[in-house]
């Protein structure tokens, strides 16, 4: 199988090239590097050789691949995609971008979830997969086991998103921002007899000052936060929120959705997106049972037992970035009845958040 690769620089993408070289992908077919900007230089060497990239936009060269993967983000996607159906393509279309997730001929990919939708497309001909919100695949990789279950009438996902979510320009600039804000005042921050509310002051100052870089977040993140990410749909939420309902339930193949709702908020994480869930469960499930479920739903999910100590060291973006390790914990029973239960989650947002379901769409794909 030819299969074409367009944004392997970026950050999603190399993010894919690692683990599809820690993973041994690249023995089961022929890979091909698509540039945007650079057709003609030197592709990388994933194993078989130097490599020469292709041009990104020539549908030609496109269309002789049997499978094209994309990081390449959504502009690209709506300029490429179109031309490249027109002109007879038929080949597999796997995009990490959300602009065809909700298409009707379109599968978005999470196979621990949803192995036998995505199984199903194959069979029935589909031949758009595309790699769902980072929000969502997390939230599902964690808890998707209660939804399998038909064990939840609704749920509220409040969400503590990092900055990688917004891009590599986010994540430099909240560092920045961190680095100002340790600039403000280092001898009062390490000298613990200072005086705090001087320290406060000058923190803050530093922080609400012209000076703070926010040319991309368009606000303070470091030492604050932002309760809005992306641009605003009907009836008051973001679209960010409006995912989590639209997608979850395309990828659980719903034919009746469940409502899912709730607040969208970046946080100054660099890249594990985590979240608050409020569940209103279809009936009294004891905390046991719903722990027991979620600890066997699939190896990457980790459960955490609902104390301090357990909490602190595995249930946090310090814990999980830069692993597959899903961890879901605070299980417990809420004041409002015997059918509400809450628990935390997180998940890197790079890995199962956006490249994995990739890669192992690609794997899925050639049967390997
Ligand atoms: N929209 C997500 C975020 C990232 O802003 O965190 C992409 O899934």
């Amino acid at each position: 199988m030819k299969i074409g690769f367009c944004g392997y620089r970026g950050m999603v993408g190399s993010v894919l090239m690692d683990r599809m070289l820690k993973e041994g992908d690249f023995k089961y077919f022929e890979p091909t590097f698509f540039s945007t900007s650079q057709a003609g230089g030197a592709g990388p060497d994933v194993g078989n050789g130097a490599t020469v990239l292709e041009n990104a936009k020539d549908i030609k060269a496109l269309s002789a691949m049997d499978a094209i993967v994309s990081c390449q983000g959504g502009d690209f996607t709506k300029e490429i995609y179109p031309q490249l159906r027109q002109a007879g393509w038929k080949g597999y279309w796997i995009d990490a971008a959300s602009t065809r997730r909700m298409e009707k001929d379109s599968i978005i990919v999470l196979d621990p979830v949803n192995m036998d939708v995505i199984k199903n497309g194959l069979k029935n001909g589909i031949k758009d997969y595309i790699g769902g919100n980072c929000t969502v695949s997390l939230m599902l990789m964690g808890i998707g086991v209660l939804f399998q279950k038909g064990l939840i009438e609704w749920m509220t996902s409040m969400t503590y998103q990092a900055a990688s979510g917004a891009g590599a320009k986010n994540m430099r600039e909240l560092v920045c921002q961190m680095g100002a804000v340790w600039n403000a005042a280092p001898e009062l921050a390490t000298n613990p007899a200072s005086a705090i509310l001087e320290l406060d002051r000058k923190v803050q100052a530093t922080i609400a000052g012209s000076d703070y870089p926010t040319a991309n977040f368009g606000a303070p993140l470091a030492g604050s936060l932002i309760p809005w990410i992306d641009v605003p749909v009907d009836g008051g939420q973001t679209r960010e929120e409006w995912k989590g309902f639209a997608e979850t339930n395309k990828i659980l193949g719903n034919d009746k959705p469940i409502p899912i709702d709730g607040l969208c908020v970046r946080i100054g994480a660099m890249r594990s997106h985590s979240q608050a869930l409020t569940i209103k469960m279809t009936k009294d499930v004891p905390v046991d049972e719903i722990e027991g479920m979620i600890r066997e739903y699939n190896e990457w999910v980790q459960l955490v037992p609902n104390n301090k100590e357990d909490t602190l060291k595995y249930l946090s973006p310090a814990a999980v970035s830069g692993t597959l390790k899903i961890p879901v914990g605070r299980i417990h029973k809420m004041r409002m009845g015997p059918e509400y239960v809450t628990m935390f989650t997180v998940g890197d947002q790079l890995l199962w958040g956006a490249a994995e379901p990739i890669r192992r769409m690609v794997r899925i794909l050639l049967d390997k």
